[in-house]
């Protein structure tokens, strides 16, 4: 059974998915691009989410390749009223269900092994879905930098540092690795990978602004569990004020994008 954090079946799953779409999504679309992406690629998008990326892909690769877009959860991804036949989504468990082997042109998984505690052996079956000379994207975040940029007073920022260390707190007690994207690179070297680079994106996220509002979903989903580790009712009310408040700036998650290939032949890795 998935102990995945923030469960899509809550009512703050679309809120996530739109600041991490408004946010990232420019991103990952350049990182994309950049291993080679063309017409006729066949492409899986794991944990595809609100579908957005999967979507964009099936656009890219045009009717002659293909996209799977998999998530444990699709039900947002479902919401898109029609969607070309060479686009397809699954409800898919990418810890235990099945994937082909040596298929794909291009993996893509965004936030997803982060959250999983089987994330090395889920790597590993990603590197025998690729076909040889196939690209592994994989783009998570480092939770462990996000400094506060400004802040109304000392008190202000000492708040949202508190909570969102509890938050993180809650993400390894799922079993998550809230650093995971500063060894995501290693770990796909180690998998075997050639060919890797990663790159980081951050940007400041203002109180009111979209970005920030991905702290309000992830605190208001985990309430329960944040009061019962010792943050206050008064501390969550302050902190969803504070995100609102523009004189706050706060460094978003710094997003790593990992990205490798797996050899043509066993010699090109050895
Ligand atoms: C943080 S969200 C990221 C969604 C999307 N990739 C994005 O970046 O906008 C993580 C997604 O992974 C999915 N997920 C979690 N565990 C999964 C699993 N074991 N197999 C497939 N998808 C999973 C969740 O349902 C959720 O949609």
């Amino acid at each position: 059974m998935s102990r995945y954090l923030f469960d899509n079946a809550d009512a703050q799953t679309p809120g996530r998915f739109s600041a991490l779409e408004t946010c990232y999504d420019a991103v990952s679309r350049r990182r994309l691009e950049l291993t080679g992406l063309a017409p006729g690629w066949r492409c899986l998008e794991v944990g595809g989410g609100g579908g957005s990326l999967g979507d964009w892909l099936g656009e890219r690769v045009g009717p002659d390749g293909e996209v799977t877009i998999t998530d444990i959860d699709p039900r947002w991804a479902q919401q898109v009223p029609q969607r070309p036949p060479h686009v397809r989504l699954l409800r898919h468990d990418i810890v235990t269900d099945p994937l082909p082997t040596a298929h794909y042109d291009l993996i893509h998984a965004r936030l997803v092994l982060l959250h999983l505690p089987e994330r090395l052996p889920v790597l590993d079956s990603l590197v025998k879905a690729l076909r040889p000379g196939g690209s592994l994207l994989l783009e998570e975040f480092d939770c462990g930098w996000t400094p506060v940029l400004a802040a109304p007073t000392g008190a202000a920022a000492a708040l949202f540092e508190r909570v969102v260390r509890a938050l993180h707190t809650q993400v390894e007690k799922a079993g998550g690795d809230p650093l995971w994207g500063r060894r995501v690179l290693g770990a796909m070297a180690r998998a075997g990978l050639t060919d890797l680079t990663a790159s980081t994106y951050a940007e400041s996220w203002p109180g009111g602004s979209p970005g920030i509002d991905l702290h309000r979903v992830n605190i208001e989903q985990t309430a329960d569990r944040l009061r019962a580790d010792g943050i206050t009712d008064p501390e969550l009310t302050a902190f969803r004020a504070l995100l609102q408040d523009p004189a706050f700036v706060v460094n978003s998650y710094p997003l790593i994008s990992a990205r490798g290939r797996r050899p043509e032949t066993d010699s090109e890795s050895a």
